[in-house]
């Protein structure tokens, strides 16, 4: 099994809405995928039409075996999800109390034979959570708006991997709601600073399409698979699944 996380310090910048479109192209390739929402906002929980949406709580949190149970299906074939609760908001203290930071990757292990890919919407922080995600994942996805704040929270980003001597290579960051009639970010795509090279080179747009996935609850590939920004998706998860590949 292979875990991707979707990861960014920010919120608003796709976080959810790219795992949620990433998970139904993978799954829709054939692959058994399993999407665990790490946000106790739980959208990804909403978006995948989860009923309760019931997330672990400390009990199963502990024992990674029983994860399993909290598992459900979701309207399409070959995804599953662990859904998140506002319990989540606690995940930083249980891990704290594990120390190491390998627990979350602990608990995934319990589920890999299960699957070939867990996909992970991650909350918005730099956190304990965020090193056992860091230390988990074969790639963290970075969605980054072509902004020059966002750009920063990128650079920090890569400064701590350095830091904390996370491989590099880990780090896939790409555009996310970018805007072309935006002269800006018309810039920052056209000319990249250093921290935007050898990154995913597909560019998600800023469309109503995306933002559509609230109104039918569903990936943009479900209900418009002609929109630009599926198109997109869909570049990303070929760059992503090759990255991947790699690992
Ligand atoms: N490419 C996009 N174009 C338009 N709206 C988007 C796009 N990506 C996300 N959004 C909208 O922006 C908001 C935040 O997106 P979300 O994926 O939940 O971000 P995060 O998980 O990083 O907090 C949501 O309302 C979502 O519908
Ligand atoms: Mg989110």
């Amino acid at each position: 099994m292979k875990t991707l996380a979707v990861y960014n310090v920010k919120g608003g910048v796709g976080k959810t809405a790219t795992s949620i479109n990433l998970a139904y192209l993978a799954a829709q390739s054939g692959r058994s995928t399993l999407l665990w929402d790490l946000d106790p906002q739980a959208a990804a929980t909403w978006y995948l039409q989860a009923k309760g949406g019931e997330g672990p709580g400390k009990a199963q949190w502990k024992a990674g075996s029983e994860l399993r149970a909290l598992i459900q299906p979701t309207p399409y074939e070959n995804l599953h999800l662990l859904p998140a609760g506002l319990d989540n908001r606690h995940l930083d203290v249980w891990l704290r109390k594990d120390d190491a930071r390998d627990a979350l990757a602990q608990r995934l292990e319990s589920v890999a034979g299960d699957y070939d890919l867990a996909i992970l919407d991650c909350p918005p922080s730099l956190s304990h959570l965020a090193d056992n995600i860091f230390t988990a994942a074969d790639l963290v996805l970075v969605p980054v708006v072509p902004t020059h704040l966002s750009l920063r929270a990128l650079k920090a980003l890569i400064d701590y991997f350095r830091e904390e001597s996370y491989p590099r290579s880990r780090l896939k960051p790409f555009y996310s709601m970018a805007d072309r009639r935006r002269l800006l970010h018309r810039t920052l795509i056209e000319q990249p600073p250093k921290t935007m090279r050898d990154v995913c080179r597909a560019v998600i747009p800023y469309t109503s399409a995306v933002e559509r996935m609230g109104e039918h609850r569903a990936p943009v590939e479900a209900f418009e698979a002609s929109a630009p920004a599926a198109e997109a998706y869909r570049e990303l998860w070929k760059e992503v699944n090759a990255a991947l590949r790699g690992r």
